[in-house]
C-alpha cells in the first residue's frame, strides 16, 4: 500500500543506464536495469499521479498506465528531462547517467589492428541533468537523486544534494551483493537537504519506492 497521495501532479521519473555509442556496434554503459526507477514511477502510479517515465535501455517492461519515452545516451536524456520538467511537479532521477562519452563516435567499425596492443579511448564530459534543470527550477518543485556509492556513501551523497541543488538524495550503496545495481532488492539512506536522514533496512526495490513517494506527498504539501 501507498501512504500520501500525489493526487493531480505530474510526475517524471528516469531509469535505466544510458548508452554512450562508440562505433555501430559498441557501446558503454553500466549496470542499471531500471527496476528501481520502474518500481518508483509504479508506486506514484499508485498514488494517483500522472507518471512520464524516461527509460534508457531498461532491462524489463514498463508499468502499466505510465507514459514511456525510450531514450539512449545521457544527451538524449537532458532533452527529454528538460522539455518534460517545465510542466511537472516532481522530478525524480533514477537513471544511472555516463558522465562521459567518447569523443567521437565512428560511423564505422573500429578494426583492430596487427601492430596495436592497446588502443586509448578519448572520452569527454556529459552533461549534469540535476544541474541543468537546477537552474530552471521553480519554486513548489521537488527535484529527487540517486547517489550510487562504492565508498562514503553518506558524505559524497551529501555532496550532490549541495552540488546538484537537490531537495532529497536516495544514497544506495553499489558495492554490496544483493543490492543496487539488477538487483530486485536494495537498501537505501534518504538524506535531506535540511540534514534529516532515514535509513532503510534491505527490502524490495518496491518497498523503498513506496516509501520514496510517502516521502514525496509530505515534501510537495510543505
Ligand atoms: O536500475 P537498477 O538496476 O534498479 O539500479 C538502481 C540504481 C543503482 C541505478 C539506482 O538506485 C541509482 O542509484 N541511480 C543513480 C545512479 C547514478 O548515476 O548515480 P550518481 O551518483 O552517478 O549520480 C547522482 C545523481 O545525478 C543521480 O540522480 C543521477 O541520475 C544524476 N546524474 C548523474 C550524472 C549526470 N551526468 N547527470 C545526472 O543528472
Amino acid at each position: 500500500p501507498i501512504h500520501g497521495s500525489l493526487s493531480g501532479k505530474k510526475v517524471i521519473v528516469t531509469a535505466g543506464g544510458t548508452r554512450e555509442p562508440l562505433d555501430p556496434v559498441r557501446y558503454l554503459t553500466n549496470h542499471s536495469s531500471g527496476k528501481m526507477g520502474f518500481a518508483v514511477a509504479a508506486a506514484a502510479k499508485q498514488a494517483g499521479a500522472d507518471v512520464t517515465l524516461i527509460a534508457a535501455n531498461p532491462f524489463i517492461s514498463a508499468p502499466n498506465g505510465v507514459h514511456v519515452i525510450n531514450i539512449e545516451t545521457a544527451n538524449e536524456l537532458l532533452k527529454a528531462v528538460e522539455a518534460q520538467f517545465v510542466h511537472a511537479d516532481i522530478l525524480v532521477m533514477a537513471a544511472a547517467v555516463a558522465d562521459y562519452r567518447p569523443a567521437t563516435v565512428s560511423d564505422k567499425k573500429i578494426k583492430k589492428t596487427t601492430d596495436n596492443e592497446t588502443m586509448t579511448l578519448k572520452l569527454v564530459r556529459n552533461p549534469d541533468i540535476l544541474k541543468e534543470i537546477s537552474s530552471i527550477k521553480k519554486p513548489g518543485q521537488v527535484v529527487v537523486g540517486f547517489a550510487a556509492e562504492t565508498n562514503d556513501l553518506i558524505s559524497n551523497a551529501q555532496k550532490k544534494i549541495k552540488s546538484k541543488n537537490l531537495d532529497l538524495i536516495v544514497a544506495n550503496d553499489v558495492s554490496q551483493a544483493g543490492i543496487g545495481f539488477n538487483a530486485d532488492d536494495n537498501q537505501v539512506t534518504f538524506l535531506f537537504a535540511d540534514g534529516r536522514k532515514d535509513k532503510t533496512p534491505v527490502e524490495s526495490k518496491k518497498q523503498v519506492a513506496a516509501k520514496l513517494v510517502e516521502i514525496i506527498s509530505k515534501e510537495i504539501q510543505k
